[in-house]
């Protein structure tokens, strides 16, 4: 069987402004760059997401990899998951301090582990084995993030500011993908959330929550504050409507909607079935996502 392949991206649904819009733009065209490479030699959607996401953990534009929010400790502290639609392998890592990219790390534990999930320094460890290089936790901190944690701790008794509001970047990144073989693949990295405490994990890293893949649903990928996602389940919740039959449009916008509706949380997610149909939605102002086909380029802020 030879499918078309398409690859779907996301770098994080909030209130991006005017003069960083170009920016995320840019970042989730070289993902979808990236990606496309893998896909049009007919190589595995697994690949495609895996290389889509390292682009965006490496561009200091997105909370994921270096650059990401810091945690209360001034810490860069990341979780990433990828899952395999095909065979419904998983792999996570969440809570890692020293690995640049995780979603490597991620990738290493759905092929190469028993286990589903990895933490801390387990994780870690894991990943030096496997051959991934280990690096300073300084090296993924950045002097605009420094700033930001400063000022936003210095303004939280005063103002009551609200670590949560839409106004603050989820730049969480995600892929999902469809290969040549029919098989789907879906990816989430992230640092999480602004001033977090240490050790909180977000939906990210979690399967079902910020990132799942089944060939006979669909693959998804979130976005947004983490504990709202988590209590429904999203990403799963998401793919159950679309193994019901429904259109993956139809149910990324529902999910948005659930969202809100259920625990008035606020975010985004990107869907993809094996029949190649996609969706994108979010409830926040905006969210940078890229579509590639084989005939077609795709990219916005704004829902399909
Ligand atoms: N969605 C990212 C987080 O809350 O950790």
């Amino acid at each position: 069987m030879s499918n078309n392949p398409i690859l779907l991206v996301h770098g994080g649904a909030w209130a991006i402004p005017g003069n960083m819009v170009e920016a995320h733009l840019n970042g989730v065209r070289n993902a979808i760059a990236a990606g496309w490479r893998v896909l049009e030699k007919g190589g595995t959607a697994l690949d495609a997401v895996e290389e889509a996401v390292v682009v965006m953990e490496d561009d200091e534009t997105f909370d994921a990899g270096r650059g990401s929010f810091l945690n209360r400790e001034g810490k860069v502290q990341l979780d990433a998951l990828m899952m395999d639609g095909a065979t419904l392998r998983a792999g996570g890592v969440g809570c890692v301090e020293h690995i640049a990219n995780p979603i490597r790390a991620a990738r290493k534990v759905l092929s190469e582990s028993p286990h589903v999930y990895f933490v801390g320094e387990g994780a870690e460890r894991f990943a030096q084995e496997q051959g991934l290089p280990l690096c300073e936790n300084k090296e993924l901190v950045i002097p605009r993030e420094v700033e930001r944690l400063r000022a936003f701790q210095s303004n939280a008794s005063k103002d009551n500011q609200d670590t949560f509001a839409p106004t603050i970047s989820h730049d969480t990144v995600g892929a999902v993908a469809l290969d040549t073989s029919g098989n789907i693949a879906a990816a989430t990295s992230t640092g999480g959330t602004l001033n977090k405490a240490p050790g909180r994990l977000g939906d990210s890293s979690l399967i079902g929550c910020g990132c799942y893949a089944d060939n006979q649903s669909a693959a998804a990928s979130t976005t947004g504050w983490g504990e709202p996602i988590m209590k429904l389940v999203l990403a799963k919740w998401a793919t159950d409507r679309v193994a019901s039959g429904n259109l993956p449009q139809w149910a990324a916008a529902e999910a948005m909607n659930y969202l809100k509706d259920r625990v008035n949380g606020h975010g985004g997610i990107i869907l993809l079935d094996s029949q190649g149909r996609t969706g994108i939605a979010h409830n926040t102002p905006r969210m940078a996502w890229a579509l590639r086909t084989s005939d077609r380029l795709d990219c916005g802020l704004e829902s399909k």
